[in-house]
């Protein structure tokens, strides 16, 4: 049987990294076996089912074409170990909430188990791959872990880290801008690191595919998230200036991107950053940076995620300001929930914190969003206050004092605003924490519009 297949390949962890991953090796790689396990018993039902786990458009066709083919989802954790020439391991390495680092630092518990499992299970030599983003030297515990004990089998460890983004998963581990492949310097560190090459060749032009040290490779993931929130932290800033200088933001973003050094991408302002990279790699930088006693760099990297508090709590005295400075009573619509559009994902989205802010102020929220209500009810569960979920934006904003667009799904864009107007608290404010809608179109409506790092239009005098 498993000679029908060149390799056998194993991912722990089949969450919105691990799961995306494996389903589009699967579909590349038809000669090798891809299978995917996770502790989670709920998780791997499902992605034996037509309801998947994850929201990722594109995604359930590509299941479809290859699973019970060369794709498989599994719990059996020990047999995959065993039965596979490489393993990618995917599982979450939250922020540590406790003890020494508490708040910065990886915790590294899920991911230290799933090695010593590792240990414990396989009875021949194989190729180690981090997926998870991981604190710099991560692979070299790893090893010290795996060859604590048995001598038989070799393990070469490998760090290949994920850059796809959510919501476009499918797109950018089809056509990935690069993919990175770390591994150590010596004959069985090449041999395990040209594998993984030859894996990735399947559908990657070899241009893009780099090598590096596996210690550069660690830790270019982190400055790779850490640039791209740095570019979101430094346009929000502006916006502030923007707002207090009659400036447009997205003028000088235009401006500023057309200079090909710079580039116009990452450089809308917005209520704030979230998901589960950004925030939790810029600390893991800053708590390395600590630890080697650079505090002024930690500082500098800190300051990225200090501007993007700043935003979303300006945000929220906005809408105080500029709601007569009470908001206790009010209705307030939220439209989004999730951190982006196109996922169900809520994880960091700026929308908790505004939320939960409005709530402090004694605000009635009303919270809409095409894919992420069931994560926004688990965000919100145990807050005080009064909040409602709607799965209808127009019934959402029905009886509201305020729409709040947090998250920029295509369909705010193009919602009947006349007919939403109508249905809302006179007067109605829009505080539009994405600069998608048409603002001069909805202040012809009759909206007082407050955009992010643009001039307020308002009929009030
Ligand atoms: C996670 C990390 O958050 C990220 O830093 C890293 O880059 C990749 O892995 P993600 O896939 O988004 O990203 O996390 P999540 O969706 O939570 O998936 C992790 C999965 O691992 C979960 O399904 C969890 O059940 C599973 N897991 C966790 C195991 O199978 N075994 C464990 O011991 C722990
Ligand atoms: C990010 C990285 O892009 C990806 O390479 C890495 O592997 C994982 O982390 P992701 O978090 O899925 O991906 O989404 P991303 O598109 O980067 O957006 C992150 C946050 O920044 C979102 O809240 C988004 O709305 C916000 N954002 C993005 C802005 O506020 N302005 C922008 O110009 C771009």
């Amino acid at each position: 049987m498993s000679e029908k297949y060149q390799k056998r390949i194993l991912c722990i962890g089949a969450g919105y990294v691990g799961g995306p991953t494996m389903v589009m090796i699967a579909n590349k790689c038809p000669r090798y076996k891809v299978t995917v396990v996770d502790i989670d018993k709920g998780k791997i039902e499902k992605w034996n089912s037509d309801a998947l786990p994850i929201y990722e458009p594109g995604l359930d066709k590509l299941v479809k074409v290859a699973r019970g083919k060369n794709l498989f989802f599994s719990t059996d954790i020990e047999k995959g170990i065993r039965s596979a020439d490489i393993i990618f391991v995917s599982v979450n390495t939250p922020t540590k909430t406790f003890g020494a680092g508490a708040g910065m630092a990886a915790d590294l518990q899920y991911w230290e188990r799933t090695a010593r499992q590792i240990l414990e299970c396989a009875d021949s030599s194989k190729i180690i791959v981090e997926k998870s983003t991981l604190p710099v030297k991560t692979a070299q515990a790893m090893e010290r872990i795996l060859t604590a004990e048995k001598t038989d089998v070799h393990f070469e460890v490998l760090s290949n880290p994920e850059f796809l983004s959510e919501g476009t998963a499918v797109a950018d581990l089809e056509h990935p801008d690069r993919v990175l492949v770390g591994s150590r310097l010596t004959e069985s560190g090449i041999k395990a690191r040209d594998e993984l090459v030859n894996l990735y060749a399947h559908w990657v032009p070899q241009e893009k595919i780099i090598t590096s040290d596996i210690w550069s490779s660690e830790l270019s993931k982190l400055v790779s998230n850490a640039f791209l929130a740095q570019r979101i932290s430094s346009i929000n800033a502006i916006s502030a200036l923007c707002e207090k200088t009659d400036s447009d933001v997205a003028n000088v973003a235009k401006a500023v991107g057309f200079d090909n050094r710079i580039g116009a991408k990452f450089l809308n302002a917005s209520v704030g950053f979230g998901g589960s990279c950004f925030k939790k790699d810029i600390l893991n930088l800053v708590y390395i940076c600590q630890h080697y006693g650079l505090d002024s760099v930690a500082d500098y990297w800190q300051s990225v995620i200090h501007i993007n508090e700043y935003q979303k709590e300006r945000f929220v005295l906005n809408m105080l300001n500029t709601m007569f400075n009470t908001l206790a009573g009010k209705r307030i619509c939220l439209y989004g929930f999730a951190f982006k559009a196109d996922t169900g994902d809520t994880r960091e989205s700026p929308a908790i914190y505004v939320a939960r802010r409005l709530m402090e102020e004694q605000a009635q929220v009303i919270i809409t969003d095409p894919k992420a209500l069931e994560n926004a009810k688990q965000d919100l569960a145990g807050l005080k206050g009064d909040v409602e979920y709607i799965d209808d934006p127009y019934e959402a904003a029905s009886s509201s004092h305020a729409i709040a667009i947090v998250t920029e799904w295509e369909i705010y864009r193009t919602l009947d605003y006349e007919r939403v107007f109508r249905s809302m608290i006179k007067p109605a404010f829009v505080f539009d924490g994405r600069n998608i809608v048409d603002h001069q179109k909805l202040y012809e409506i009759g909206f007082n519009v407050h955009p992010i790092g643009k001039p307020a239009m308002t009929h009030l005098r």
